[in-house]
């Protein structure tokens, strides 16, 4: 079924019926007329009509048919100097075979252009697929990571005697929460498949970096690793997708994490800064890890590229698409004296009021 729909471009009855009628045409043309005109070679334009069927069998056949025609008609043709007509046909077959010969090998050429074309367009969804697949699993994995971690505290809260009610109840919030967001990344993604537009309503950044934060500060306290803050007062109002938002910056903040805990617990910070002007907001997270060598330096927005033994390297290529979908730009630089420096930079919904 596949391989008729590769095969078969112009392959109409009417298309058939044209070279049939145009062979028939030349051939009794090439009869009547004497033997020293050479009305045969035309047979070459049925030879190249046949090229529109996409088929090189098919031109094949076309090619043969027409040089029998040609060998019937001198062997039919009554008029006219014998010699000339074989030096006639034998020309005709000459053109009709290379024309044929040529056509079939742009044929196959152009079947094969078509075949890798159709493999690609099958791969690409493929490979699109497994980007949605992995970019799930990895922005689910955080919430219920958090709930996970959160249940646990609970639990302990519960069983301590006497039980302490209040911690209890802010880990179950913690939980609620991040089942609550755990509902939102599942919601972008059937929106996602149902081709709804990406949510654009107004959002302010202080308030994603605040949320953002909250979040984090129990994984930087649980690694040692200090935070320090530069934060502009709000508001910092884009036009947006809030969770999204957040998702970019959460990858930021992992990142710095996972690259600072394995420096001396004394040189590890993370510092999260914003800047902006009437136009446009940045916001970078700054760490003082490892920093990036320079082949990392070019492909860390690249899909599937890590550095890490169980990283999907998918953080940053959902990063980069996020924020370019918003109008904005991304990018990682080294940052001094050591470590590197991951900034994102978002157009302001209108003129900044402080
Ligand atoms: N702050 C950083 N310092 C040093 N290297 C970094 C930093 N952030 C990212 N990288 C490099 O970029 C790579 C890609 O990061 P990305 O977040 O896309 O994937 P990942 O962290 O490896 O895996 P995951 O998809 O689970 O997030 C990392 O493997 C790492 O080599
Ligand atoms: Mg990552």
């Amino acid at each position: 079924m596949r391989r008729e729909r590769l095969e078969s471009m112009v392959d109409t009855p009417l298309l058939w019926l044209a070279m049939a009628g145009l062979a028939l045409l030349i051939f009794v043309a090439d009869t009547v007329t004497d033997l020293e005109i050479a009305v045969a070679v035309l047979h070459v334009a049925v030879v190249l009509i046949s090229v529109w069927t996409g088929r090189p069998r098919t031109v094949l056949i076309v090619g043969l048919v027409c040089s029998i025609l040609t060998v019937l008609s001198f062997f039919m043709t009554v008029r006219g100097d014998t010699e000339a007509g074989i030096a006639n046909s034998c020309l005709s077959l000459l053109a009709i075979g290379a024309t044929t010969y040529l056509a079939i090998r742009i044929e196959l050429a152009d079947l094969a252009v078509r075949r890798a074309e159709a493999d690609l367009a099958r791969i690409s969804r493929i490979t699109m697929l497994g980007e949605l697949t992995a970019s799930i699993a990895h922005e689910v994995s955080q919430p219920l990571a958090a709930i996970g971690a959160s249940s646990n505290a609970a639990l302990r809260w519960l069983s301590a005697s006497p039980p302490n009610q209040a911690e209890a109840q802010h880990a179950l919030k913690r939980i609620v929460e991040a089942a609550e967001r755990a509902g939102e990344v599942v919601e972008r993604v059937r929106r996602l498949v149902r081709r709804a537009p990406p949510l654009r309503e107004p959002v302010d950044m202080v308030d994603v970096i605040d949320e953002t934060l909250a979040l984090m500060r129990g994984k930087l306290r649980a690694n040692a690793i200090p935070l320090r803050t530069e934060l502009l007062q709000g508001p910092l109002p884009v036009m947006g997708d809030r969770v999204q938002l957040q998702q970019v910056l959460l990858n930021f903040i992992t990142n710095a994490i996972e690259a600072t805990v394995d420096t001396k617990p004394g040189d590890r910070e993370i510092a999260v800064n914003t800047s902006a002007d009437d136009r446009e907001v940045s916001i970078s997270v700054t760490d003082t890890g490892p920093g990036l060598s320079p082949q990392a330096m070019e492909h860390v927005f690249d899909p599937f590229f890590t550095t890490k033994e169980d990283g999907m390297g998918i953080g940053l290529a959902i990063s980069r698409s996020i924020i370019e979908a918003h109008g904005g730009s991304i990018e990682a630089n080294a940052a001094a004296p050591r470590g590197s420096v991951f900034r994102f930079t978002l157009p302001l919904a209108r003129g900044r009021k402080d």
